[in-house]
Formats: C-alpha cells, structure tokens, sequence
C-alpha cells in the first residue's frame, strides 16, 4: 500500500512527490522526514471548497497546528486561504512569525498562562477558545489594559466519546478540557461573559476527539451545540453566532483504515447545522473547523536506514533503524500502527514480517509490531509512512539524539524546510 503522491520508479525505489527517496537520503541524510506539498495543499483546498460548495463559503478553516508546526507548514496553509490554531505561545509564535494575519488564528488552552493570554490579546488574535472560568476574567482584563475587545468561544465538551469506533453517549464526561453542559457549568460561563465589557461571545467550540472515521458523531455534536445555543438564546436573548467543531477527522496508516473523504464529513454535518438551526428558528452560524491530522497526516513520510538485525528463533525478528522514539514516539504511547517498506526495494513483495525498533535505550522504542515488509538488509532504507501528523511535534531529544530535517517535496523538486539538528544545536542551552 502507498499514499497518494507515492510511486515506483525503474530503479524500483519509493518516490514520494516525484522524488526518489534513496537519493533524498543520499542528498539529506537518514533519517529524513518527508513532506508532500502537492498533498498537503489538495487537502487544504478539500476542506475549504467543501465549505464554499457546501455552506456558502460562511466558514473557516483552522489548520490544527500542534500536528505539525513549522514556519514553511504555515506558510503552505495560510497561502490555501485557512486559518491556524494554537495552542501555546509557541505555536502562537511560530504562527506569527510565519506572516499568517492575526485574524485568522484561533488560541486554544486548556491551561493557558497569563503571560500567554496577554501575548494572543496583544497580537489581536481573531478567537480565543475559553476553557474554563478561570481565563473568562484575565482574557477581560488583558483586552481592557490593550484598549481591545476580545472575541470568544466556548469549548463545550458535548458529551460524546468518539475516541473509538464505537461511539457513545456519556451523561458525565471525565475529560480536563471544557464545559459541561449537563451540570449547567456552559450555560453559567456564557451568561457571565455577557456581562465582561471587553469580551465578545462569538459562540461555541467543541473537539470530539481525533482519528475518527464516522461521521455521526461530528453529526451528533452539532445536534447538541445548535440545541444548546437555541437555548442560551431561549434564556438570555442572546444568539451566538458561531460554531466551531473542532478536528478528529481519521486518515489511514495502514490498509485497515478506511477514512471516508474529509467533504462528505461537512457535507453532513452542513445538513444537519442546516437543519437544527431551522428547528430552532436559529440564523446559520458562521462554522468552523480544526482538521490537523488529516490536512499533513499521510503527507509525511520518515525515510531511515536499517542497521542491526537480530533474529530471535520462533520469537520475532529485530530491525533496527537509525530513529525511533525520539522523531515518533506514537507506538510507545498509543501502540499505533504505521505501513512500512524497504524504500529501495519498493515494488518487490512483502515477504517478511518484523519487529521495527529503534536506537534508544529503551525495550519499548519501537516503530511497529507484526509489520509486513519486503525481504530487509543492513544498509536498506525503511519508509514508515503516515508520519506528517505529531511526529515532528511531538519529538524528542532523548538519549541526546538530534532531531532529523525535514525536507518539503513538490513535482521532483526537494527543499529542507527544518534543519536536521546538529550536536552544537543539543548544548546550546546547556550552562
Ligand atoms: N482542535 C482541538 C481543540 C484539538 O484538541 C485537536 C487535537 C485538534 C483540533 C486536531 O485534531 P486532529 O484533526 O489532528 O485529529 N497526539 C495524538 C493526537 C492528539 C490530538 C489532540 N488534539 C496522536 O498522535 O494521535
């Protein structure tokens, strides 16, 4: 199985955007992240056109940025007409640094600092995302202090668990981030930031979960937002004009995964927003959405070089490569299934089934169990595919491993876009 934008040359190697990928690491080093910019845009443009076809363009999209954040990545999306969120003042820095307006970024937090609520109202960033009371009073203040008024959203957690296949609903969700609405606790911050002369209430938020291939309970979320400003209205007179879904839209890593198309998604959901609101005599809010995996997911590749391989008879079969836990630490912490291939031997078959491991010191440093590969040699070059998505964001430097580049491919042209890091780069803060 290959991703779009994948292929097979003559040479039989892995291409990835019109690139060869053995001499991508010839040219950059192993290992080597790998991003499709043809793919990365086509996904942008699916979500913003299905909003235009769907909902007559009165929405907005938000590039999750915490899946991948770098200057070049903001810079792609922003120039695709979405917008960014983030959640921390460094992905807010990066974001601003990447020349995205400030309008079009969305703040996030479910903890968010008081230096770091001062630094988003500053920059007059379009939305802050309210998580809980707490932050309703300092987001004021700061907008007061920088003579501003500061739009905002309420993240509401719905009460739908949608973190499986099944989905379920739940009276009481056990979850850190957001309202309840059950206990009453929305309805009671919203009043009380009518009363905030700095704030605006723009509406409300909600994020389901993530790698979701359903389309219901995106549906069902909306049903209980729409209700629940049908309400607010019903109470105060007050009609919010916003709604925010969030992201959690499911891509595949491996044949298992059968992600239906991002469009048909808000397709639905556009119908049943349409719906609810005409139930509920309600004007069609201005919707928005936060896809991050599905925007950079399969766009991402990591190319390595096999080293060590270590046969345990009637056991398993070892082959280690030069990265591991420290550029993808998403086996060790949610056991989560890639695709790989020997990349210089794409088109052969998969003949072989191994245990893909890492070079830290540590067992569970694995890339993948049970993975089906072509017949692999010391000195190959392993592909995992399906790395754009919190590879890169959530690495690390552990056992002092520099973190890898990061090379932007696009029609058989390639770029660094991050610096692979360098030992200098490891000792820098070091006093
Ligand atoms: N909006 C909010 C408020 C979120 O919390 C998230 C993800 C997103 C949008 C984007 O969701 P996406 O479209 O990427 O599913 N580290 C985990 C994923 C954590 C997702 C956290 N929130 C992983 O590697 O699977």
């Amino acid at each position: 199985m290959l991703m779009e934008g994948q292929g097979v040359n003559a040479l039989n190697h892995l291409t990835i955007g019109g690139c060869d990928s053995v001499e991508l690491c010839e040219k950059y080093g192993t290992p080597l992240y790998v991003m499709d910019e043809n793919l990365v845009r086509e996904h942008c443009r699916l979500y913003k056109n299905s909003i235009d076809e769907c909902y007559d363009g009165n929405g907005l999209v938000f590039y999750a940025s915490k899946a991948l954040c770098n200057l070049e990545m903001i810079r792609i999306v922003d120039s695709e007409g979405l917008g960014a969120d983030s959640v921390s003042a460094g992905e807010l820095y990066t974001v601003l640094k990447a020349g995205m307006s400030s309008e079009k970024i969305c703040v996030h937090g479910n903890n968010k600092t008081d230096e770091e609520i001062e630094f988003a109202v500053k920059n007059k960033v379009g939305r802050i995302v309210v998580d809980n009371i707490t932050e309703l009073e300092k987001i004021d203040r700061a907008a007061k202090a920088n003579n501003t008024k500061q739009k905002v959203l309420f993240r509401i957690k719905p009460g739908i668990d949608a973190h499986t296949h099944e989905f379920v609903m739940t009276g009481q969700i056990d979850c850190k981030f957001g309202f309840a609405l059950e206990t009453g606790e929305a309805r009671e911050a919203i009043c009380e930031a009518l009363k905030y002369e700095n704030i605006i209430v723009g509406g409300v938020h909600c994020h389901i979960g993530s790698q979701i291939f359903e389309s219901e309970p995106f549906k069902e979320a909306a049903r209980v937002l729409v209700r629940f400003m049908a309400d607010i209205k019903a109470e105060t007179g007050f009609e919010m004009c916003e709604l925010n879904l969030g992201g959690g839209f499911g891509v595949t890593y491996t044949e298992k995964d059968d992600p239906i198309k991002f469009n048909k998604y808000i397709e639905e959901v556009s119908v049943v927003i349409k719906e609810e609101c005409k139930k509920h005599s309600l004007s069609l809010p201005f919707i928005m959405m936060e896809p991050g995996r599905s925007i950079v997911g399969t766009a991402g590749t990591t190319l390595y070089k096999a080293g060590a391989i270590k046969d345990i008879p009637n056991v398993r079969r070892y082959v280690s490569v030069d990265g591991g836990m420290g550029d993808n630490p998403r086996y060790i912490l949610y056991q989560s299934e890639y695709t790989a291939l020997v990349a210089n031997k794409a088109g052969d078959e998969k003949t072989e089934v191994v245990t893909l491991a890492g070079k830290c010191c540590e067992s569970g440093d694995l890339l993948g169990e049970n993975m089906p590969i072509q017949k692999v040699e010391s000195g190959d070059i392993i592909a995992v595919l399906t790395t754009g998505a919190y590879n890169f964001s959530m690495a690390s430097n552990y056992n002092r491993i520099p973190r890898p580049a990061m090379v932007m491919v696009k029609d058989g042209e390639s770029r660094v876009i991050v610096k692979r890091e360098t030992f200098e780069d490891l000792i820098k803060n070091d006093i």
